[in-house]
């Protein structure tokens, strides 16, 4: 089924549309069959080396700075910019090493914003009307701002011969019968960038407060993680893939705070269709909001309390009759998060 598509609307380049989650029923297929191999387990594995470098710098530079406030979720976004930047375009964005590239970074929650807004506002004709006067100059500028940098990088990376996994290599650059064109790369690889860096630091961001609320559950994670790891060479995505109680904390941040916590809506056919039994009429929107579903006491006992146990086998109590199946913090379907692994 179609998604809304006015929130996508504003985030995209006029000059090279439609992204992956703005296309439609014909074109979507085409482009997610194109990019899967690319998020396969064993694509993942080949960014080992990536993921351990930036993890790296990012405990090197917070070590520089004992002593000092940091603002921890802009340390992450960074090092997600490095590790989803150099997946994407082959090379290193520097943001964490010399401070390149910030703005860039910074203008990604800047760009979602002005989009959320101009999207909802759109919905009321004379609003509408109203805005696209006043408000197209500030969302070019961002627009601006934030698809230049990307375009420059997928330049620079169409230049060069390079052996590097990374996504215009795999799907494009080295791949002799790519179903992508140059304008879908370009479409793309922005979408990528907000997609994979914006969310994760949420994630991450959310965690990190989750456990320093709750040191109860932050000295039993540490134990977990320093019982089976006794040197940083044991650290692998195999051996962090089979660690029940960081597994457990993951999704229940992820279940409190859904860094998409909204509703992505879907277009019913034009001609109707029956969702979950019931009758749907042509053209109506139609969505699950993400948050909601996940903090109703319908579904999980005591939704306001961060309890990672809940996700552990043999769960106890009233924990045992939680709907996990209510949690979907990637959404499901065809058009739910390639990048989930
Ligand atoms: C905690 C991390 C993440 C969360 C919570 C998340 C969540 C989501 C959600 C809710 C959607 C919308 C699906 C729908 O409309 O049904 C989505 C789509 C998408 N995500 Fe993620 N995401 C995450 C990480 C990533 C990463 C790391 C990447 C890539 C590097 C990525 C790339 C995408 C793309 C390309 C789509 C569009 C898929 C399509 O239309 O086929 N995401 N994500």
């Amino acid at each position: 089924m179609k998604r809304g598509s006015d929130f996508f609307r504003y985030l995209e380049d006029d000059d090279n549309r439609p992204s992956i989650l703005a296309a439609d029923e014909t074109d979507h297929p085409r482009i997610r069959r194109a990019y899967a191999p690319a998020f396969s387990r064993r694509a993942l594995a080949r960014q080992e080396p990536i993921l351990a470098k930036y993890g790296d710098a990012l405990v090197e530079t917070l070590s520089g700075m004992e002593g000092h406030i940091t603002n921890i979720r802009d340390m992450f976004h960074y090092t997600l910019f490095e590790i989803v930047g150099h997946f994407q375009y082959g090379e290193e964005m520097g943001v964490l090493r010399t401070g390149a590239r910030k703005s860039w970074v910074h203008s990604q929650p800047a760009l979602i914003k002005a989009s959320t807004l101009l999207s909802a506002l759109a919905d009321f004709t004379w609003i509408n009307l109203l805005l696209r006067w006043t408000i197209p100059w500030m969302s070019k500028w961002l627009r601006k701002a934030y698809f230049k940098p990307s375009n420059d990088l997928i330049d620079h990376r169409l230049q060069i011969q390079s052996d590097e996994p990374d996504l215009i290599g795999l799907t494009f650059r080295n791949s002799r019968s790519s179903a992508l064109t140059e304008k879908d790369i370009r479409a793309n690889a922005h979408i990528m960038m907000l997609g994979g860096a914006e969310t994760t630091m949420g994630l991450m961001t959310f965690l990190t407060a989750c456990l320093l609320q709750h040191p109860e559950c932050f000295a039993r994670l540490k134990d977990e993680i320093r019982t089976e790891f006794h040197d940083k060479s044991q650290v692998s995505l195999e051996s962090v893939s089979k660690l029940a109680y960081l597994d457990a904390c993951i999704k229940e941040a992820l279940r409190m705070y859904p860094p998409i916590p909204g509703a992505i809506h879907r277009v019913a056919p034009p001609g109707g269709a029956p969702i979950a039994g019931h009758w749907v009429a042509g053209n109506t929107r139609v969505y699950i909001p993400i948050f909601a579903a996940t903090h109703s006491p319908n579904h999980f006992w005591n939704p306001e309390k961060f309890v990672p146990d809940r996700w552990l086998e043999g769960a106890e109590g009233p924990y045992q009759k939680d709907n996990k199946a209510a949690c979907h913090p990637f959404s499901t379907g065809p058009r739910g998060c390639i990048g989930q692994e």
